[in-house]
């Protein structure tokens, strides 16, 4: 078979989907690469466009999955580089798999959407006027693909992600990194002090229904897709203040206080919840875990983490 390409494969999605697809396809089939080292993964940054192109040429990759960017919080403070990597990064990675006519997921997030939507959850196709860098490459990114779909007829499938929740690998910068945060500081300290104020709602989801959904998306019949770039995907919404009365439920001296910093600015312009019907009709989308089952998972495995006094 021909070889999976995996970019930014050592961040937040990469490290636990790598794993999916080893279990499926086997350790010498997946290719993973970040720019920063990552044991047993090959270096690679997207903007060296030549390296792009030879490890796609010399590896006999099939299909990419494009994760390596960089985070709406992250894209805030550092521009130039958000701007760089999420697209110029995409184009390099696009011109790739139309040179070796690979098969492409590109993520894609609740940061596209324009601030202040008349109808919420927001529906699968509403204005996307973002008025964040992070959601303008994410835009862009979209239209891109689409481009590259209609123009060089490549098979370019994507999600829009709610905020990801998961206890394998640090969040790499975005703005509902609190709802990640939380849980450590809860099990090791019973405090946290949150960067958004207690009533801030926003889309999220458990780290393996958003990988169950990559690989379901992207094994699904290409005729049954209407939208491909990219699906809403949603799972439940929470605000801070909700989030931490479920983890007292498990901890009960836990206690949290709020500091809004600059990200509540970022999490104001973004919906509360989104509409995934057309993910649920098309490729028969349906998460596992609800808000209840994803706290007492989390707050199970963080206490059971070595250095927190578990195995
Ligand atoms: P992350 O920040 O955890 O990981 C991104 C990885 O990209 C990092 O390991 C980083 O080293 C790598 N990277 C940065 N610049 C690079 C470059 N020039 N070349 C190669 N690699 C580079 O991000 P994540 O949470 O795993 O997100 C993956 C994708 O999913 C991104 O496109 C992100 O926008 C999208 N997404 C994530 C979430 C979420 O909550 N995690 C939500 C919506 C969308
Ligand atoms: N979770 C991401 C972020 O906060 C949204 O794409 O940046």
């Amino acid at each position: 078979m021909k070889k999976i390409l995996i970019t930014g494969a050592a961040g937040q999605i990469g490290s636990e989907l790598v794993s999916f697809l080893v279990e499926i396809y086997g350790r010498y089939n997946i290719v993973a690469t970040d720019i920063k080292k990552y044991p047993g993964y090959l270096s690679l940054d997207c903007l060296d466009r030549d390296a792009v192109r030879y490890l796609v040429a010399e590896r006999d990759i099939g299909v990419i999955y494009h994760l390596a960017a960089i985070l709406s919080a992250k894209a805030e403070n550092d521009p130039e580089t958000a701007i760089n990597v999420n697209n110029n990064g995409l184009y390099n990675i696009l011109e790739a798999a139309r040179r070796a006519r690979c098969r492409v997921f590109v993520p894609s997030s609740i940061a596209v959407f324009s601030p202040g939507l008349p109808v919420i959850p927001a529906p699968q196709e509403s204005s996307t006027r973002p008025d964040t860098i992070y959601g303008m490459t994410k835009a862009w990114g979209e239209m891109l693909c689409d481009y590259y779909a209609a123009r060089h007829d490549l098979d370019i499938r994507g999600i829009r992600y709610p905020g990801l929740i998961s206890s394998e690998t640090e969040p790499g910068g975005g703005t509902t990194d609190y709802a990640v945060d939380i849980f450590y500081q809860a099990v090791k300290t019973g405090h946290y002090t949150c960067f958004l104020k207690k009533n801030t709602k926003l889309p999220m989801m458990y780290m393996p229904d958003a990988i169950q959904a990559t690989v379901q998306l992207m094994s699904a019949p290409k005729k049954k897709l209407r939208f491909k770039n990219a699906y809403n995907l949603a799972a439940f919404s929470f605000t801070p203040a909700e989030l931490a009365r479920a983890i007292k439920k498990h901890i009960p001296e836990f206690r949290i206080t709020y500091k809004p910093d600059s990200r509540q600015k970022i999490a104001d312009s973004w919906p509360a919840a989104i509409d995934d019907a057309p993910a649920r009709q098309d490729w028969n989308w349906n998460p596992r875990y609800d808000f209840a089952t994803m706290v007492a998972d989390m707050v199970s495995i963080v206490k059971n983490k070595p250095e927190n006094g578990g195995n």
